[in-house]
């Protein structure tokens, strides 16, 4: 092509463009000498580099404290992924099995991800610097992370969030309010010697609790749980099954289980465990195996619930 030749492709996306500034009363002419001036978009600036990197603000000069603020950051990003497709689901007109297992697989990559990653705390810091940075982060806890309890809130009913004892058909219906204080996570917000909630939990609640309640009733007929039940029997597909079922084995065993190996090496000297965020008695509430939290019961048999996380655990404590 000739320089300065106007192929009739030109000439037709020309037009095209006409017709849409027409549509809301602007010219083409004008719009074409914006662009004229327009700068070119730069990597560093479509991404924010310079904000992204600025982000990673250390409380003290442990260099091993970067490593921490830094993947926990990452996490963060990885859970805004998963809320992102989760939405996707919640929110589609038409929802077929296929879009729904494709934007599952993508939520279980995002979440293998982080399991496989977590080395990264596992084995990547220095125990002694650990010990020393993490006391002057107290009483702040990726017990907080409000993205992650997002994503157990849309994942599932809110029922299925509450202490197994409190599980019943009356909490199926019942307002999110009245059912709170029932959530599993409580436990882990206790402290261990005296049983009052730890001021971690306070400070959590006092930010989040209107915005949990108000997603959990937003949630309730638009979840991943009741948007597969919505779905006619004929897209309900084995695959889809799996999916959800591996979304619940990465969610409630796997990443937990991860994540656990890091407070086990980090928090335990000898028999002796330290304390953690606020004197949590984390050993007894982390392992999924107490813990005991699962999305989907109707998904799995008598015997995967009755061994739910066991095998993982024998290998880590
Ligand atoms: C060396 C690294 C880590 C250690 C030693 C650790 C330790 C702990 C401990 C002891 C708890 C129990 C509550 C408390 O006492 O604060 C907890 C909870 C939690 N942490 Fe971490 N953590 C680490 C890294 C992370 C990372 C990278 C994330 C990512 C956001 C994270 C997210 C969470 C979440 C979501 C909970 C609540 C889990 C639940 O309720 O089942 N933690 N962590």
């Amino acid at each position: 092509m000739e320089r300065g030749e106007l192929t009739p492709m030109i000439l037709r996306r020309l037009r095209e463009l006409q017709d849409k500034y027409a549509l809301t009363g602007q010219d083409l002419l004008s719009n074409l000498e914006g662009l004229l001036h327009a700068n070119y978009l730069k990597y560093w600036d479509y991404i924010h580099l310079d904000t992204l990197l600025s982000l990673q603000n250390t409380r003290t000069d442990f260099p091993d404290e970067f490593i921490f603020i830094t993947y926990h950051q990452i996490t963060e990003l990885y859970f805004r992924l998963s809320l992102h497709e989760i939405a996707q689901i919640a929110e589609h007109n038409n929802l077929n099995g296929t879009f729904f297992l494709e934007r599952m697989t993508r939520i279980n990559r995002y979440i293998k991800n982080l399991t496989f990653s977590f080395d990264i705390m596992v084995d990547g810091m220095d125990s002694e610097q650990f010990k020393q940075f993490r006391m002057a982060l107290l009483p702040a806890s990726g017990f907080q992370s409000a993205q992650f309890r997002f994503i157990e809130i849309c994942a599932t009913d809110f029922v299925r969030l509450l202490k197994t004892e409190y599980q019943t058909e009356t909490a199926e219906t019942a307002e999110i309010q009245a059912i709170f204080n029932h959530l599993y996570w409580k436990e882990g917000a206790t402290e261990g010697s005296t049983q009052k909630e730890t001021i971690t939990s306070i400070h959590f609640q006092e930010q989040y609790k209107d915005e949990f309640i108000a997603r959990g009733e937003e949630y309730r007929y638009k979840n991943l749980w009741q948007k597969y039940l919505g779905l006619s029997e004929d897209q309900k597909t084995d695959a889809l099954k799996q999916a959800l079922r591996d979304f619940d084995q990465l969610i409630n065993i796997d990443w937990r289980l991860s994540h656990f190996r890091s407070a086990v090496r980090y928090l335990k000297q000898g028999n002796e465990p330290l304390n953690a965020t606020g004197g949590t008695n984390w050993q007894k509430y982390l392992p999924p195996r107490f813990q005991r939290t699962i999305f989907y019961p109707t998904l799995w048999t008598e015997e995967e619930k009755e061994n739910w996380g066991k095998k993982w655990v024998h290998e880590f404590v």
